[in-house]
C-alpha cells in the first residue's frame, strides 16, 4: 500500500509555542516560502523515500485553552521565534486547522474532582480524532503529543502491576486517579488506530501495557522527550571523551528558559520528570561508576522567553590525571529547534506505518532525550543506526 494519501496530524497541546510553530511551518513549507534548515528528512539527497509530502498533510488537535492560530503566529513574532516577514505571508491564510482545534475541559485530566473515570477522557478524546479522520477522509492519523511536562506521577508503581493491556484497560474503566495525561492520548490513540509521537518527558506510551496494545492493533510510535539542545550537545561530546579515555569528573549542566514550557517546569514535580529525562545521556555514554559526578539543573528565567541559555561544564583528567576543563555556553530558540523534529518525526513515522511496521520505532532514537527500548544516547551511533534502517528500505 504504497502511495501518497492524505495524512492527518492531531496534536495534543495544540494551542502551545511548538504546535504554533509546526502548523505555520507547514504552511510555510507548502508554500516553499521558507527554507528547510532543520529538517533531517530533506537531507537524504539521492534516496527516494517517499515521504508524506507538506500539503499531504492535514492538522488538527486539542488544547485545554481557547486560542486560534492567529494569535499563535502573533505569539511566534513577538518572541523573535518566527520572524515578521513571515507573519504578512501567514496573515492571507485561512486557518482551516483552527477548525479542526478542540477546546477540552480541564476537569477531564483531574479525574478525581470530575467524578469520571479515566476511561470517560479516553473515550472523549476517542470520539475528537475519530471526528477528525472521518472529517477529511484520512487515511492515517499520527498523534504528536506536544503538551505540557506533566508530573512524574507514581503511575511506574501502579504500572508495575499493570503490565498487560486488559489489566490497563481495567484500571482505566475503573479508576479517577490522576495520571499523567499523556498516558490517556496514547491510549486513546491506539485504540482509535492512531500512531502516536510522545514529544514530552511524560510517561505515555513506553510503558508495557500501551507497547503490547500498539502491537496488537499493528500501530508504530515513537517516544520520548524531543533532543533539541544541550542534551543533544552533550550526546554529541561525551563520546569525544569516553574515545580519548578522558576521564570525565564533574559534568555540570544549567539551564535557563524563560517560555510556557519553561514555566510549566517551574512546577517541582515537572520539573522532576525533565531533570531525570536530561540526566540519562551523560550517564549512559560515559563509564559512570562512583568517580563521575554529573548534575543537571533547570530555573525559569521569564526574560529569556524561548531563547534557552544553557551553560556546561565538564571537569575532565588525562595522562598524569592532569586535570583540565572545557565549558559551553548554548543559546538555542527552543521551537525553532523542536518544530522541524516534529515534521520529521511524522514524515518517519508515517514511512515505516506504511511500510507494515509497529511498535517501537528504535531508529528514530536521535530524536529523543529518553529513547524508548534503545539504551544508546550516543548521538554518532544513533544516527548511523538510522541511515543503516533507512538504506535498507
Ligand atoms: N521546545 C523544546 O525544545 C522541547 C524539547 C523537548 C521536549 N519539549 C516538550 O514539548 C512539550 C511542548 O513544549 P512547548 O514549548 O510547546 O510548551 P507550551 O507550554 O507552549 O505548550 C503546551 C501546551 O499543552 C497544553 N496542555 C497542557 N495539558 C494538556 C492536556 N491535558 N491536554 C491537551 N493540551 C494540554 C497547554 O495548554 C499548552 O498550550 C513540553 O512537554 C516540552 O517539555 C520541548
Amino acid at each position: 500500500m504504497e502511495g501518497k494519501e492524505t495524512v492527518g496530524v492531531w496534536l495534543v497541546g495544540a494551542r502551545g509555542t511548538i504546535s504554533s510553530a509546526v502548523i505555520c511551518g507547514l504552511e510555510l513549507l507548502k508554500r516553499g516560502a521558507i527554507a528547510k534548515t532543520g529538517l533531517f528528512t530533506e537531507t537524504l539527497v539521492g534516496v527516494s523515500h517517499n515521504f508524506v509530502e507538506y500539503s499531504e498533510i492535514v492538522v488538527g488537535g486539542c488544547d485545554l485553552i481557547e486560542s486560534d492560530t492567529r494569535s499563535g503566529v502573533r505569539s511566534l513574532v513577538q518572541q523573535n521565534i518566527l520572524p515578521w516577514q513571515h507573519a504578512e505571508l501567514l496573515s492571507t491564510i485561512e486557518w482551516k486547522a483552527d477548525d479542526n482545534i478542540v477546546t477540552l475541559d480541564k476537569r477531564c485530566f483531574s479525574n478525581g474532582s470530575f467524578n469520571k473515570t479515566l476511561q470517560h477522557t479516553i473515550s472523549l478524546i476517542r470520539g475528537h480524532i475519530a471526528h477528525f479522520k472521518a472529517t477529511y477522509r484520512l487515511d492515517r492519523v499520527i498523534v504528536v503529543d506536544c503538551s505540557s511536562t506533566s508530573p512524574v506521577f507514581t503511575f511506574t508503581e501502579i504500572a508495575a502491576g499493570l503490565s498487560t493491556w486488559s489489566q490497563l484497560d481495567d484500571y482505566f474503566s475503573n479508576s479517577f486517579d490522576d495520571v499523567s495525561h499523556s498516558l490517556l492520548y496514547a491510549a486513546s490513540a491506539f485504540n482509535e488506530g492512531c500512531a502516536y509521537i510522545n514529544f514530552t518527558p511524560n510517561v505515555a506510551s513506553e510503558i508495557p501495557a500501551l507497547k503490547e496494545l500498539a502491537v496488537i492493533k499493528g500501530i508504530p510510535h515513537a517516544g520520548k522527550d524531543g533532543k533539541t539542545g544541550e542534551t543533544l550537545v552533550k550526546s554529541v561530546l561525551a563520546p569525544l571523551f569516553l574515545h580519548r579515555n578522558l576521564e570525565v569528573m564533574s559534568w555540570q549542566g544549567y539551564n535557563m528558559l524563560g517560555n510556557a514550557d519553561g514555566k510549566s517546569l517551574s512546577d517541582p514535580r515537572a520539573k522532576e520528570s525533565k531533570i531525570s529525562s536530561k540526566s540519562q545521556s551523560l550517564t549512559s555514554i560515559l563509564p559512570h561508576d562512583d568517580k563521575l559526578h554529573a548534575n543537571v539543573s533547570i530555573d525559569y528565567v521569564p526574560s529569556l522567553g524561548d531563547w534557552k541559555v544553557a551553560w556546561d561544564f565538564v571537569h575532565f583528567k588525562g595522562f598524569f590525571d592532569t586535570a583540565m576543563s572545557m565549558d559551553f555556553t548554548w543559546r538555542g530558540c527552543d521551537t525553532a529547534l523542536a518544530a522541524p523534529l516534529v515534521i520529521d518525526l511524522v514524515r518517519l513515522v508515517d514511512l515505516d506505518w506504511r511500510k507494515g511496521k509497529d511498535g517501537v520505532l528504535k531508529h528514530l532514537a536521535a530524536f529523543f532525550k529518553s529513547p524508548t527500548d534503545f539504551s544508546c544516547h550516543d548521538f554518532h551511533q544513533q544516527m548511523q543506526y538510522l541511515h543503516n534502517y533507512l538504506r535498507s528500505y
